[in-house]
C-alpha cells in the first residue's frame, strides 16, 4: 500500500540478473474509470484489486468530497453509488493532486452536474493543458473558466448538456472519455471520432456496467441519458508498470521473470509488439478475460535487442512507455527513434527533456526533437546524479537504467513513483541480484 514513506532518494546499483515472480499493482487508468462509474451508479460497485496509486486516491478523495460513501481495504474499493443525480456540491475545490486523469475524466461527470465545482491540482497539473477538454464540454453547454492558457484551475458550472459530434484534435484517451461521461448525461447521442486508436478501457468498463456503447474503427458513440449499473469489477495489474520490468528483465544479462496477472487489452500491449518484435523474448501466458478485459502472465528473459523507429500510429498506445523505451534505444544495436510525440511534453514533467536530460547525465547521446528523440544505439551507461523531475515514469525509467550502468547511480525524487507504483522498489529490491 501507498501508505510506506519512502525515501526521496534511492542508490541504484548495477544488477546482475532479475529472477523471480511478481505482480504489479491494480491499473491506474482502469482504477479511475471504475471509481468514477461507480461513483454514478446506483447500487454498491466493489472493486477488486484497485490501483495503489496516489493518482487513484485522488479520484476516490474528489469523489468523497461529491457525496459518495467509498470504503477502502488493502486490495478492495467499495463504491456506494449515489446515482448520476447524486451527487452534492463540493463545499471547498476538488484536488486532483498530479492526476491528469482525474481532472479531465471527471470534469466530463461535473459538466453534467446542476452545480458548480472548482478542480484544482499540484504544481505539476497546473501546467498542464486543459482547453482540449473545455473545448468539448463547452460545446455540450458546460461553463468552464480557467487560468490563462486553459489551465487549471478549472471552474465548471454543469448542467443540462447537448451532444455533440466531436472531432479529437488529438489522440487522448482521456478527453474521449471525459467527453463519453459527459455523454451519459446528455440527451441524445454522442459521437466522437478520434485521430489514432487510443485505451479503450472506458468504453469496456461502460459496456461491463450495461451502457451501450457503439463502436466502429475510430468512432465511439453514446446514448444519453444513460446510467451505469452497478456490480463487482477486477483491476487487472498495470502494463505500464510493468513495463519497467520488462525492459529491465531484458537489458539485465541472466534475467528470468515472471510478471503475473497483467492486463493485456490490445489498446495498451504496444510495448509488447515493439519489444518483441525487435528481438526481445517475452512469452505471454494463462490469458484470461476478466470484466471485459485480457489478463495473462510475462515470461521474461534477457535478450539481444535490435532496436529501430517506432511506428507513429502506435505512439499513443505507448506514450507512457516511451521513457523507459528511450533508456532501452541505449542498449539497442540499432539505437531507438520515435517522433510523433509532442503529447510528452506536456506529461507530468516534459518527458523528451526529462530524458534526455538524464541520459546526457549518464554520459549517452542523444537528439532532442520537437515530437520525439533519437536516441543512438550501444551506448555504455555510467553511473550518474539522476532527477526525477518529480515525474514518476521518469523515476522509474531511469533506475532501469542504473540497473545496467556502470558504476551506482543516485537517484534524487524518487518518491514520486507513489503516484502509480508506490512498491517499485520494494519490488525491484526482490529480484534485483
Ligand atoms: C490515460 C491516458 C493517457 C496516458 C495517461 C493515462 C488515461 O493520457 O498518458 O497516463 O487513463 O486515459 P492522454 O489521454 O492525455 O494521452
Amino acid at each position: 500500500m501507498a501508505q510506506q514513506p519512502l525515501p526521496d532518494t534511492q542508490l541504484i546499483r548495477p544488477a546482475k540478473g532479475l529472477a523471480g515472480s511478481i505482480r504489479m499493482p491494480g491499473d491506474k487508468s482502469i482504477s479511475h474509470r471504475y471509481a468514477l462509474l461507480g461513483a454514478i451508479a446506483e447500487g454498491t460497485t466493489e472493486i477488486h484489486n484497485f490501483a495503489s496509486s496516489a493518482d487513484c486516491q485522488s479520484t476516490l478523495d474528489c469523489l468523497a468530497k461529491l457525496g459518495v460513501p467509498i470504503e477502502r481495504r488493502p486490495d478492495r474499493v467499495t463504491i456506494q453509488g449515489v446515482g448520476p443525480r447524486g451527487l452534492r456540491a463540493s463545499p471547498t475545490a476538488l484536488d486532483a493532486g498530479n492526476s491528469g486523469s482525474t481532472m479531465r475524466l471527471l470534469s466530463g461527470i461535473l459538466a453534467g452536474q446542476p452545480f458548480r465545482s472548482i478542480l484544482t491540482g499540484d504544481a505539476s497539473l497546473s501546467r498542464r493543458p486543459m482547453k482540449r477538454i473545455i473545448d468539448p464540454l463547452t460545446q455540450m453547454g458546460a461553463r468552464i473558466s480557467s487560468a490563462d492558457g486553459g489551465l487549471p484551475p478549472l471552474d465548471i458550472q454543469g448542467g443540462q448538456l447537448k451532444p455533440i459530434c466531436y472531432e479529437m484534435p488529438i489522440a487522448s484517451a482521456q478527453v474521449k472519455s471525459a467527453i463519453l461521461l459527459a455523454g451519459l448525461f446528455a440527451e441524445g447521442v454522442t459521437e466522437i471520432r478520434e485521430p489514432l486508436a487510443t485505451r479503450d478501457h472506458t468504453e469496456i468498463a461502460l459496456e461491463q456496467m450495461g451502457v451501450d456503447v457503439e463502436r466502429r474503427r475510430r468512432t465511439v458513440t453514446v446514448r444519453g441519458p444513460a446510467q451505469p449499473a452497478a456490480k463487482a469489477l477486477y483491476t487487472p495489474g498495470d502494463i505500464s508498470s510493468a513495463a519497467f520490468f520488462i525492459v529491465a528483465g531484458l537489458l539485465v544479462p541472466d534475467s528470468n521473470l515472471v510478471i503475473q496477472n497483467v492486463g493485456l487489452n490490445p489498446t495498451r500491449t504496444a510495448i509488447l509488439d515493439v519489444l518483441a518484435s525487435m528481438g526481445g523474448q517475452i512469452n505471454v501466458l494463462n490469458v484470461q478475460t476478466i470484466s471485459g478485459e485480457l489478463v495473462g502472465d510475462l515470461h521474461v528473459q534477457s535478450s539481444r535487442l535490435q532496436g529501430g523507429d517506432l511506428p507513429v500510429e502506435l505512439i499513443p498506445r505507448l506514450i507512457d512507455e516511451l521513457p523507459v523505451l528511450a533508456v532501452l534505444g541505449t542498449q539497442a544495436e540499432r539505437g531507438l527513434a520515435f517522433r510523433g510525440a509532442a503529447e510528452l511534453r506536456v506529461k507530468e514533467s516534459d518527458r523528451i527533456k526529462t530524458v534526455a536530460q538524464n541520459l546526457r547525465r549518464m554520459g549517452a547521446q542523444v537528439e532532442e526533437l520537437e515530437d520525439g528523440l533519437i536516441v543512438p544505439g550501444r551506448q555504455p551507461l555510467r553511473g550518474a546524479e539522476l532527477d526525477s523531475y518529480g515525474d514518476h515514469r521518469i523515476a522509474m525509467a531511469f533506475a532501469v537504467a542504473g540497473l545496467v550502468a556502470d558504476g551506482s547511480s543516485i537517484l534524487h525524487g524518487s518518491r514520486c513513483v507513489n503516484i502509480s507504483f508506490p512498491e517499485f522498489f520494494a519490488t525491484l529490491n526482490q529480484v534485483a541480484e
